[in-house]
């Protein structure tokens, strides 16, 4: 349900967690933005627009009532059986409400291809218990009337608050090896273009599968070397670890669905975006 001035009313479930508070920041001056916790912080207790939310315990569905959304954004962890259900529930309140569900899924529906990247068209395969477990949220979702599901498959997210950047930062100021893998071949983004992709997205009423990672690709070894390189000038220790004895994709490249220009990001960008702030934030 809009407002009463035809704005979206959004749910953001994880919206204390990397993405969903990177998205909460960017949506709420524009939208009626609500957003779920799941740990108890007293900032979010006395947060009108929080709830919590134990998606084992706490059925989805007082929230949805409570907030009755025009967009659900899941960008959750947690367990994944008490997930699928959960995303049961949404599935059924947007078949029968005047809603859309936008869901981040991961590049990891494809890991069991190894040999090319892959497109928004493919179809999915996966070897891990957590790409399976995307898979069947994906495909349960798409059954549900095209116009009103958004599947974002992401690619690994840096950015400033992002976890990865952070235990990046802890190897260097413990001096124990930061894990690199020289066979892996992927594409990145950041939470940053993340967020402005998705608002272009909410504003268009666009809707669909998109691939949001950055237009080229990296090695991972390379990728890592180059970003510790902007954090330090002293030497590192890296502990190389090899998967398999061949490259291997892991990387989801738009094709079908492109999002214009300006929302487009290569990884120099990303590095020259992270640089900038931790020149600023040391
Ligand atoms: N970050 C990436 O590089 C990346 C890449 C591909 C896909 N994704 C997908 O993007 C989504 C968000 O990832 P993220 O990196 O932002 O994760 P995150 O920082 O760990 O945030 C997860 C969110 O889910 C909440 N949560 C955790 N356990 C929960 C539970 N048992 N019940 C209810 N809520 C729970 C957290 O609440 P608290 O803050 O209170 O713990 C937080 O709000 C995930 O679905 C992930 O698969 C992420």
């Amino acid at each position: 349900m809009k407002t009463p001035d035809n704005k979206h009313r959004i749910l953001i479930l994880g919206a204390s967690g990397f993405i969903g508070n990177a998205l909460y920041k960017e949506l709420a001056p524009y939208f009626k933005t609500f957003g779920t916790y799941h740990i108890s912080n007293k900032t979010y207790e006395n947060n009108q627009h929080f709830f919590q939310y134990r998606v084992e315990e706490d059925d989805v569905f007082e929230i949805l009532q409570a907030v009755k959304p025009s967009i659900i954004i899941s960008c959750l962890r947690g367990d994944f059986h008490a997930q699928v259900i959960a995303h049961q529930h949404i599935a059924e309140y947007v078949a029968t409400h005047d809603c859309k569900i936008i869901f981040f899924s991961s590049a990891n529906v494809f890991d069991a291809y190894s040999k090319y990247p892959s497109y928004e068209d493919d179809k999915t395969l996966s070897d891990s218990i957590y790409g399976h477990f995307k898979i069947k949220i994906e495909n349960m979702l798409l059954r549900l009337p095209k116009k009103n599901v958004v599947i974002i498959r992401l690619p690994m997210v840096f950015g400033t608050q992002s976890p990865r950047l952070k235990e990046i930062k802890n190897h260097i100021i413990e001096d124990t090896a930061i894990e690199v893998f020289p066979n892996l071949i992927m594409n990145v983004t950041t939470d940053f273009k993340m967020t402005q992709q998705v608002h272009y997205m909410i504003n268009r009423s666009k809707h669909g599968v998109f691939h949001l990672g950055s237009s080229d690709l990296v090695h991972h070894d390379d990728f890592i070397m180059e970003m510790v390189a902007l954090i330090t000038s002293k030497s590192v220790r890296f502990k190389q670890v090899y998967t398999t004895n061949e490259d291997r994709y892991l990387a989801v490249m738009p094709k079908s669905n492109k999002l214009p220009k300006h929302l487009h990001m290569s990884s120099t960008e990303l590095l020259e975006e992270l640089d900038n702030y931790i020149n600023y934030n040391p």
